[in-house]
């Protein structure tokens, strides 16, 4: 534990630095504690349980709190969650308390001497000060994050900074975007995205053909004018040479339905691009991929005893968007599977889904409204190196000794052997 003792005094001062960068050593302690959150978290994803985590993580790390928890919004209340401390209020109207009007506000608010806060609710009398960081997500607030100290002004600018951090990473283990909370405020409601509808009148001729392609409920794209084709039109251009790009990567390319639809669902996944993703699930069912093997590439499941060909589709996608390194003998297998020039296409296609998965992440392309999102957050982690490279690698010019062989981090994978460096 390092310097995020109680009511430590934060410098203040320091013009365009961060509280932390002022204080490291309480930087040094919120980024290790993340780190450890992140740690917790990772592979759960139950809602109360991390909460539960998280709240004594927090009450455990950090100096002289009486409570630490979480309330969830339901309704125009706030509704008590996991904690550690003494009992507390259960429910809290949205702008009363300190908790209340930190989701009113929807921001942050450190009380040093809570005697002084208008409304302040005393669940516990010992508590002095308090420090209340919002759960946001999109235009929603999904709850609050509650600390209370027995001790006056025991939370500063850099104890906020901190928290909000870490509020940050336990929304991100738990983005859901509940239907109540619609979308983001950047968000344009008829093109669903950042950016408005293209508009027909301000396209040239070629444009405006696309654009009645997209239109056109026959036209032959999934999404029409509400998705990747709308965004890329913002572009003429890029329309104009992307789309028949994909169209042959698609249909004249001679992967086959299944091999096409499997490729697009692992670069989906890999991507974590949930609108890609609900797009292509109902056209990998129409192409005869069971829902067994769909859910595989979902929870980044185990392909042991599906074809070959699903196998090394999902080793392909997975290797190369998620640990961004293909193992020799996955390139071998692929090899013997499809051949060079099928190949070839085969990862230019989840190349192209993969660029498409960006403009959507991007422009922040949302789902149609009521449709359920697509849980891409189970199983494993994307493991960064599924392969490490045994053989010694020598720097350049330092011939005196290997340098060391990268470490498997994967626990289920043994390490590749390349034939040669
Ligand atoms: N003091 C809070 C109520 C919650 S308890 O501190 C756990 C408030 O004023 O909202």
């Amino acid at each position: 534990m390092s310097g995020a003792r109680a009511g430590e005094a934060c410098a203040e001062g320091g013009t365009g630095m961060t509280a932390a960068q002022r204080e490291p050593g309480k930087g040094e302690f919120y980024h290790d504690l993340a780190a450890r959150l992140g740690a917790l978290l990772a592979g759960e994803t139950d809602l109360i349980a991390n909460a539960a985590n998280t709240a004594a993580l927090i009450h455990d790390g950090l100096a002289d709190l009486n409570w630490a928890g979480f309330y969830f919004r339901q309704g125009a209340e706030l509704v008590l969650g996991p904690f550690q401390g003494k009992p507390a209020c259960v429910r809290i109207p949205i702008g009363k308390g300190v908790c209340g009007t930190a989701a009113a506000r929807r921001e942050t608010v450190r009380v040093a001497d809570v005697h002084d806060f208008p409304g302040h609710i005393a669940c516990d009398p010992e508590s002095r000060s308090e420090l209340v960081v919002p759960l946001i997500e999109g235009a929603a607030v999904l709850g609050v994050l509650d600390l209370d100290s027995p001790l006056a002004a025991r939370f500063d600018e850099a104890d906020q900074e901190g928290c909000e951090k870490l509020v940050a990473l336990f929304l991100d283990r738990h983005r859901r975007y509940p239907a109540e909370a619609g979308p983001p405020e950047d968000i344009d409601p008829q093109s669903g995205c950042r950016l408005p509808l293209p508009k027909r009148k301000d396209l040239d001729d070629e444009g405006q053909r696309i654009y009645d392609r997209l239109a056109d409920p026959k036209g032959g794209t999934l999404r029409g004018l509400r998705g990747p084709g709308g965004i890329q039109l913002h572009s003429p251009q890029l329309s104009r040479h992307a789309r028949p790009l994909n169209h042959y990567l698609r249909h004249e390319a001679g992967l086959g339905t299944r091999v096409r639809e499997l490729a697009i669902l692992v670069t989906a996944r890999e991507c974590d691009s949930r609108f890609e993703w609900a797009a292509h699930e109902p056209e990998a069912l129409n192409a005869g991929i069971a829902r067994e093997i769909i859910d595989i590439v979902k929870r980044r499941g185990d392909t042991q005893g599906l074809d070959e060909a699903d196998a090394i589709v999902i080793a392909l996608g997975r290797e190369i968007l998620g640990a961004r390194r293909l193992a020799p003998q996955t390139f071998a297998r692929a090899m013997r599977q499809f051949g060079r020039r099928r190949l070839v296409d085969l990862v230019a296609l989840m190349g192209n889904y993969a660029a498409t998965a960006a403009l959507l992440t991007a422009f922040d392309m949302q789902l149609d409204p009521g449709q359920p999102p697509p849980n891409l957050y189970e199983g494993p982690p994307r493991r960064r190196m599924l392969h490490a490279r045994a053989g010694p690698r020598r720097r350049r010019h330092d011939t005196s000794r290997p340098a060391p062989a990268l470490r498997d981090i994967s626990s289920r994978t043994s390490p590749a052997r390349p034939k040669r460096e």
